[in-house]
């Protein structure tokens, strides 16, 4: 397995272009399964999560075919073959079941296994299947898999999800699309990735409105059609790239990255002392070399603190001046970096669901584990403003989720390098 380098060597300066939403990317690809018309999906990420959804759509008979060196994904859903999502795929990735809602939708049955994916806390799937059975679908556990079948299509429903789950939403507001009638999500994730796909659906002939608000409403349609679809920017991938400068100082261009899409997150920064500006090029992030100043931040959905910079952020906090308290709302196991980022002279203390960290001058460079996809990439953070040389062995998850790290932290400055495994 490879390793990255990482050599703390002072500021950050240049530009970091930000790709498409690797979570969104996940989402739009299995929507291809609504449609026997083609779907184009621009700007995609190149990532080995996006390889995994390609081989597992794949595996229905759906066609992926990368172009432009995987930044444009043409796929097409004419010919279904199997609607049987196999474990052998499916547990490399929690979001394989994304395919649920749209299989179910179009060929009226579907068997997915229960999914892998970060080892974060248990991720079960009982809402997306409260959700699916509301519009009429009969679901069954057997032998690992979801067997579900919707022999008389599916209806409209008012459906109220007790948590804003994004993957639950999506699996919904994608089934829906093809029921007879009207269905209301209440409750509903807000993630712009949510907004991403109710734009692509539309596009394809959908009817949704609400999207980006708590109660989405879908008015169902016999049929989608094609749609050539624009994959939104990653707000993680900007957040993680905003913390390079925060942490090292220096002044960094994020290009395509926006405000809306970080707003929460860019308060905390700004509550840390780290100041951010909106360019018509992309957020532009500053820090002239001053220690910040501890924050409290507390994970929550959209629009609040993402979970997913959690660990980044916290890579932050190691050096503020004072203590900052991290509160996971979201995953319950969700602080396996701490334990790595303590091996670096950092002082945080774990009791269940809350992080205490005690900034220190300076964290120190040694030899650490990723343990999950945004804890190796807290791990890269901290190591570019540590004493010394951070290896960060087994990278394959933050391959999972980051494209070309070393050359976009490379180009702004950085000392890293891959050291390629057996
Ligand atoms: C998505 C993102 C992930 C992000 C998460 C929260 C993708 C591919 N992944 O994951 O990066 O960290 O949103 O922003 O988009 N839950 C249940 N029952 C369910 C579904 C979820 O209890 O049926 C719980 C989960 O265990 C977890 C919480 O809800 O504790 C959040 O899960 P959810 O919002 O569904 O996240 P994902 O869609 O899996």
């Amino acid at each position: 397995m490879d390793s990255i380098i990482v050599t703390g060597n002072g500021p950050l300066n240049g530009s970091i272009p930000i790709a498409g939403a690797k979570n969104a990317c996940l989402t739009l690809m299995p929507a291809t399964l609504l449609s026997d018309e083609p779907l184009t999906l621009t700007n995609a990420p190149r990532l080995s999560d996006i390889k995994t959804m390609s081989l597992l759509l794949q595996s229905l008979g759906a066609e992926v075919t990368s172009l432009q060196a995987g930044k444009v994904l043409a796929l097409s859903s004419h010919n279904l073959t199997s609607s049987h999502a196999d474990y052998e795929i499916v547990r490399k990735m929690r979001a394989s079941n994304l395919v649920l809602g749209p299989l179910l939708a179009r060929t009226g049955h579907a068997e997915v296994s229960l999914p892998g994916g970060c080892a974060i806390g248990a991720r079960p799937m009982d809402l997306h299947i409260f959700g699916l059975e509301k519009l009429g679908a009969e679901i069954e556990l057997r032998e690992g898999y979801l067997h579900a079948k919707a022999p008389k299509g599916l209806k409209g429903a008012v459906i109220e999800l007790a948590f804003a789950s994004v993957g639950a939403t999506e699996n919904i507001l994608m089934a829906s699309t093809l029921a007879k009638g009207t269905t209301v999500i209440k409750n509903a994730a807000r993630e712009p990735e949510i907004v991403d796909l109710a734009d692509c659906l539309r596009g394809m002939g959908a009817q949704i409105e609400g999207d980006g608000t708590s109660t989405i409403t879908i008015q169902g349609v016999d049929r989608l059609g094609g749609a050539t679809h624009p994959v939104v920017t990653d707000r993680i991938e900007l957040g993680t790239y905003m913390l390079a400068p925060a942490i090292c100082g220096g002044e960094v261009l994020l290009e395509g990255g926006r405000l809306d899409l970080v707003r929460s997150f860019v308060e905390k920064l700004d509550a840390a002392g780290i100041g951010v500006t909106e360019t018509p090029q992309g957020l532009v992030v500053k820090n002239r070399g001053d220690r910040v100043k501890a924050v409290d931040v507390t994970t929550e959905p959209f629009p609040g603190f993402p979970t997913d910079l959690q660990a980044q952020m916290m890579a932050l906090l190691c050096t503020a001046d004072g203590t900052s308290v991290l509160e996971e709302k979201i995953f319950e196991n969700r602080f396996m970096h701490a334990p790595e980022l303590t091996r670096m002279g950092a002082q945080i203390e774990v009791h269940g669901g809350t992080a205490t960290v005690t900034g220190v001058e300076r964290l120190k460079g040694a030899p650490v584990m990723a343990t999950d996809l945004r804890a190796s990439v807290s791990l890269i953070l901290a190591g570019l403003a540590a004493e010394g040389e951070t290896i960060v062995n087994r990278v394959y998850h933050l391959d999972r989720g980051y494209e070309r790290v070393e050359e976009k932290l490379g180009n702004v400055g950085a000392k890293i390098e891959r050291v390629k495994g057996q």
